[in-house]
């Protein structure tokens, strides 16, 4: 039976937020990109034992596992016990894999629950549609902080690109078509934030000011706006501006940090049309809109430079 168990329907992707981190959790829209890299999942039964076994074969940025293996364990709980499975009375192995590498600001977190949520669906037999593979995971996200958006577990779901809003009720997403492909290179300082701390620290600077945060939220929704019909006409160099524009904003939300702009200003130098953190931040990643294959491999050079680690994806 465990060897003919299909890891490979498990796959749950990671993400890179274009626009609208922070921002999103206030229930403004915001554009997402899934990236191919996938994290997938196994789930074996024990019936002689009970209690729960995780093997972690995911690779990782240094002390990325050892920074959330607490929030993780709280989130993997939460998502079996949202789906009804009681490791006390049978025991359950889980073995994650998959080629997605663990880094702040990448969904790693999110990818880890729904392709928890999809092991669980293929052993239990329980027939789930997309959209409650999606809510089981959202639960899940809950062990990484308190009040996510839902954003990366809707990436980590359906992939593509899309367009996310939160509301009071589900979440309302569509995936958009891209006129061309997007070249992106992503690169992490190397740093693990906390998304509970960050998230929290905005909302005390909100509630502490109400007009500052208003203001940026105001100038982020008509960015948002503008991001998505450069996207649409496939105006790249557009697209570049506006992903500096994001970023700034993000500064005066205070969740970029150094590290950050050292490389959003590096990647920039070597010929990206645009650049911006990506996620959390406070650490995490940056991300740099590259338009070609060559400038995308001198911006990943010149990132390799100075970077913890350095991708290349495509958005398509
Ligand atoms: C984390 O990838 C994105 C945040 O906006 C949190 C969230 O949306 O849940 C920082």
């Amino acid at each position: 039976m465990a060897d003919a168990f299909p890891v490979e329907k498990t796959r749950a992707f990671g993400k890179l937020i274009l626009f609208g981190e922070h921002f999103v959790v206030y229930k403004v829209p915001a554009l997402v990109g899934a990236v191919s890299a996938y994290t997938d999942c196994k789930l074996e039964y024990i019936d002689d034992k009970h209690g729960l076994e995780v093997i972690d074969n995911r690779p990782a940025v240094p002390l990325y596992k050892e920074t959330k293996s607490e929030e993780g364990l709280e989130a993997i709980n939460l998502t079996l016990s949202h789906l009804g499975v009681d490791y006390k009375t049978r025991g359950v192995k889980l073995t994650f894999g998959g080629g997605l590498c663990c880094a702040s600001g990448i969904g790693a977190s999110a990818a880890q629950v729904v392709s928890l949520a999809r092991a669980v669906n293929i052993a239990d037999s329980k027939s789930l549609s997309e959209d409650e593979i999606n809510a089981a995971g959202y639960e899940g996200e809950k062990g990484y902080h308190g009040t996510p958006s839902g954003i990366d577990n809707t990436a980590a779901t359906f992939g593509g690109l899309l367009r996310f809003q939160r509301t009071d009720d589900a979440p309302i997403f569509e995936k958009k078509t891209l006129a061309s492909p997007i070249r992106i290179v992503y690169a992490s300082t190397g740093i693990t934030a906390s998304t509970t701390k960050v998230v929290g620290d905005v909302r005390a600077k909100k509630e502490a000011d109400e007009a500052w945060f208003a203001n940026l939220i105001n100038q982020y929704t008509v960015l948002v706006e503008e991001g998505q019909n450069a996207i649409e006409t496939g105006d790249l160099t557009e697209l570049g501006k506006l992903m500096d524009k994001n970023h700034e904003l993000l500064q005066e939300l205070t969740v970029s940090c150094k590290e950050l702009d050292n490389l959003v200003v590096a990647a920039r130098d070597a010929g990206a049309l645009g650049a911006k953190m990506s996620g959390t931040g406070r650490g995490g990643l940056m991300i740099a809109l590259t338009p070609t294959e060559e400038i995308q491999n001198a911006v990943a050079d010149a990132l390799e430079k100075i970077a913890s680690q350095v991708w290349k994806t495509t958005f398509a």
